[in-house]
């Protein structure tokens, strides 16, 4: 049993999204408001991993380090136990986030002005890879039936061939609703990329969170080739909230495929680990299985609270989540646009992120990130009905 109803105070060591600097000059609001934007969640972290952190930093020396089999083990375990996935050692390599591994994997795997592939609506950075690095950037929206997502394997086929794609970034599941994708959807997806040769980018990294009865599919055992033709990227930053040590890995097969990979990192100067993310990553994956559990448990819960509070709200439509701690809400029959929206989450001292963030068709929408205890919930709920009933007053 972990207390994960203890609120603690995240502006203490600077936390972005509670910042009180970072409240005023982005959002326009004061120390008391309530972050429900960055995808991060608010419990104290797993007691191993403040544990291996301690005894870490009590060695005193923070000099440069390297990857030792025990963070290799950790992850071939994990990927094995959790998973049913496959790993050895020589297909890992640390890097610094995801994020910027994006980056690097555009820049290794194409060239200027080719094209990149990705669903909309997606996490903005996705883009930004690929834009950044000017390459062209191509979008095949997911198909918003019955208030679920689907990809549109037509779209992505007739975009394959007509533009050229090299690469096709995926994300699964998916950020920002939670969908997770089934086995014979991400069968169909493979198979796409493996005929039209298309680089598979698939940014696994919300899989830690996976609610009851839900069943989440790796890429890899989804297609038997496909291990051949892909990148996965994975970290333990959003199950274990470690997003501060700006540290993710990628796992690569295919030698050749890994090999352009490594030239790349070495073209920008990737080198030894962060210090702290090594015994941080070991200590999650051996040791914190039981927290990362009740956490998804406990996250499902507020998801429920989510469900109950905004069904009586007719204006709104909360998208079921399988997994992670967003709740993606159309607003459309809500707000007359984003800026209309984005002054009500504010008059209720809230943030969030609007849907227009997701690169397309995410417009009319807004997330909220719900990874809170529960009092931290109910307060944010509580101000969004306050505000609420103060417009229905005025209509
Ligand atoms: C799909 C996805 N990929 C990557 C990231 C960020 O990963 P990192 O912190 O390792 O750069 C996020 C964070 O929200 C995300 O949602």
């Amino acid at each position: 049993m972990y207390n994960l109803d203890k609120i603690i105070d995240r502006k203490q060591g600077n936390a972005r999204k509670w910042s009180n600097q970072v409240l005023k000059e982005k959002f326009g609001l004061d120390e008391d408001a309530i972050p429900m934007d960055l995808a991060d969640i608010d419990f104290e972290v797993a007691p191993a991993i403040q544990a291996a952190l301690m005894k870490r930093a009590s060695i005193g020396d923070y000099s440069y380090s390297y990857v030792p089999d025990e963070f290799y083990d950790a992850v071939i375990d994990w990927n094995q136990r959790r998973y049913d996935t496959y790993i050895e050692k020589e297909w890992i390599k640390l890097t610094f986030g995801t994020v910027s591994t994006l980056h690097y994997i555009v820049q290794a795997f194409t060239k200027k002005g080719e094209g990149v592939l990705i669903n909309t609506p997606a996490y903005d950075p996705f883009a930004e890879a690929v834009v950044n690095n000017e390459r062209e950037l191509f979008c095949s929206s997911l198909i918003n039936r019955g208030n679920r997502y689907y990809l549109d394997f037509d779209d992505m086929e007739r975009q394959m061939s007509e533009n050229d794609i090299k690469l096709f970034i995926f994300c699964s599941p998916q950020n920002p609703s939670g969908r997770i994708w089934t086995k014979e959807e991400l069968f169909q997806l493979a198979d796409l990329c493996i005929r039209h040769n298309v680089l598979l980018v698939c940014d696994e990294i919300h899989r830690d969170i996976v609610y009851k009865g839900q069943k989440f599919t790796s890429i890899w055992n989804a297609h038997p080739e496909i291990p051949q033709h892909s990148v996965l990227c994975l970290s333990p930053n959003k199950g274990f909230n470690l997003g501060g040590l700006k540290t993710s890995y990628v796992v690569v097969p295919n030698p050749m495929i890994r090999e352009t990979l490594l030239e790349q990192l070495k073209r920008n100067s990737i080198t030894s680990p962060h210090v702290f993310a090594v015994p941080a990553i070991v200590a999650a994956y051996n040791e914190s299985e039981a927290w990362l559990d009740e956490m998804i448990d406990y996250v499902e819960e507020n998801m429920q609270l989510i469900y109950d509070f905004f069904e009586e709200i007719p204006e709104s439509k909360v998208m079921p989540a399988e997994s992670s701690f967003l709740a993606w809400i159309d607003v459309r029959e809500w707000f007359k646009n984003e800026a209309e929206m984005t002054e009500f989450f504010h008059r209720a001292n809230l943030t969030m992120v609007v849907g227009s963030y997701f690169v397309q068709d995410g417009e009319g929408f807004v997330r909220l990130s719900i990874g809170m205890p529960r009092d931290l919930l109910l307060e944010a709920l509580n101000r969004i009905k306050r505000e609420y009933m103060n417009m229905m007053e005025y209509v």
